[in-house]
């Protein structure tokens, strides 16, 4: 079994509620049709009739739920979530309104902030910044959690590396800054997703152009301090750098530049340095290795949303689905 396979067997074993906001793309749809009948979520849809006759003509949506925001018995109590959360920030009922009908991730985001779905997924026609700024603003992060990041899941076919080709990549779609203390905490929820996602141990790799000090820059510092500050908090995670990438994956490179290390040779949850980094890094490895790449998963939200790319087929929101429903199972 592939490892969407096995997300998928794990979704359907405890269903969840995943609203899709995106009635204004026929993708939407024909991922909804297909997961209701392979029974891998509960769908909501939010639109309104006449945007779900148009872009849903054709698909059998038997078992979704329709929502109309601008005619949901349940509005009000969206309205009032809203303007309890961000009252502080000037949002007044009518603000909330507006945006909410404006702007479906708003009303999806605050359908799981209620109590009424347990996660959402969106992106197939909106940019990653539009579609994950409402649940920065609305359900924010996990307690004891400063920032969420973007991990993705790539499969990497016939490789002898990582978990039998599989590997987290983080941060690939988020921050845009990087100190000690935010890569920590991204290596930090880079592992936890790894065990939750691959069920094996993870090996933490945090990457860089030098391995062990073999450069000096402040650049370099930044990580091996970020090391310091996982291994201090965390002493039985498997975590080391800095490492270049051939140490991280390769043994016989790992044995002359970083002899000793237990991840070195072995990782299989690569933190980059940058977001540059990882949003490149993950798009070769796509591209030349031909390997799947599920995300970017959202890590250290309170509840679970996450983007689609523009250019994803009705299978990749399928899969996305699957994903969200498992991270839901388990938070
Ligand atoms: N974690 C938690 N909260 C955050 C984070 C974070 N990483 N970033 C911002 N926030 C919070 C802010 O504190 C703020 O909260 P508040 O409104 O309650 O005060 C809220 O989110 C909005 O923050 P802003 O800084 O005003 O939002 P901004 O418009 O800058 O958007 C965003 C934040 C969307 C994450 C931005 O940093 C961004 O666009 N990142 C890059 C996304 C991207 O383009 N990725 C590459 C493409 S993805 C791909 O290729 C697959």
């Amino acid at each position: 079994m592939g490892f969407i396979d096995e997300i998928k067997a794990k979704a359907k074993a405890d269903k969840k509620t995943i609203v899709l906001p995106e009635s204004m793309d026929k993708r939407t749809f024909d991922a909804a049709e297909k997961i209701l009948k392979e029974g891998i979520a509960n769908i909501v849809i939010i639109g309104t009739p006449e945007e779900i006759a148009k872009n849903g003509e054709g698909y059998d949506l038997t078992g979704a739920i329709l929502v109309d925001p601008f005619n949901d018995p349940n509005k009000q109590k969206y309205i009032d979530k809203f303007v309890e959360l961000r009252a502080k920030k000037g949002v007044t009922p009518e603000a909330a309104k507006e945006q909410m009908e404006k702007d479906y991730m708003y009303y999806a985001c605050l359908m799981c902030k209620c109590g009424d779905a347990d996660g959402v997924v969106s992106g197939a026609c909106h940019s990653t910044g539009n579609t994950i700024r409402p649940a920065l603003q609305l359900l924010k992060t996990k307690p004891g959690i400063n920032s969420v990041s973007g991990f993705f899941l790539m499969e990497v076919p016939d490789c002898e590396f990582g978990e039998n080709g599989l590997f987290v990549f983080a941060d690939c779609a988020v921050n845009t800054d990087f100190d000690s203390p935010k890569l920590a905490e991204i290596a930090e929820l880079s592992a936890e997703s790894f065990r939750s996602f691959v069920g094996a141990e993870p090996k933490v790799a945090m990457l860089s152009y030098s391995t062990m000090g073999s450069a000096k820059h402040d650049d370099v510092t930044k990580v091996a301090d970020a090391v310091k500050l996982v291994k201090e908090k965390h002493p039985d995670l498997a975590i080391d750098g800095e490492l270049q990438l051939d140490a991280a994956l390769v043994q016989s490179v790992a044995d002359l530049k970083a002899p000793g290390s237990k991840v070195a040779g072995h990782a299989n949850t690569l933190v980059f340095p940058s977001l540059e980094a990882g949003n490149i890094g993950y798009k070769l490895v796509q591209r030349l290795a031909k390997a799947n790449a599920y995300g970017p998963v959202l890590q250290g939200l309170s509840m679970p949303v996450n983007d689609l790319s523009r250019g994803c087929y009705a299978d990749d929101i399928v899969g996305v689905v699957a994903m969200t429903a498992v991270q839901a199972q388990v938070q």
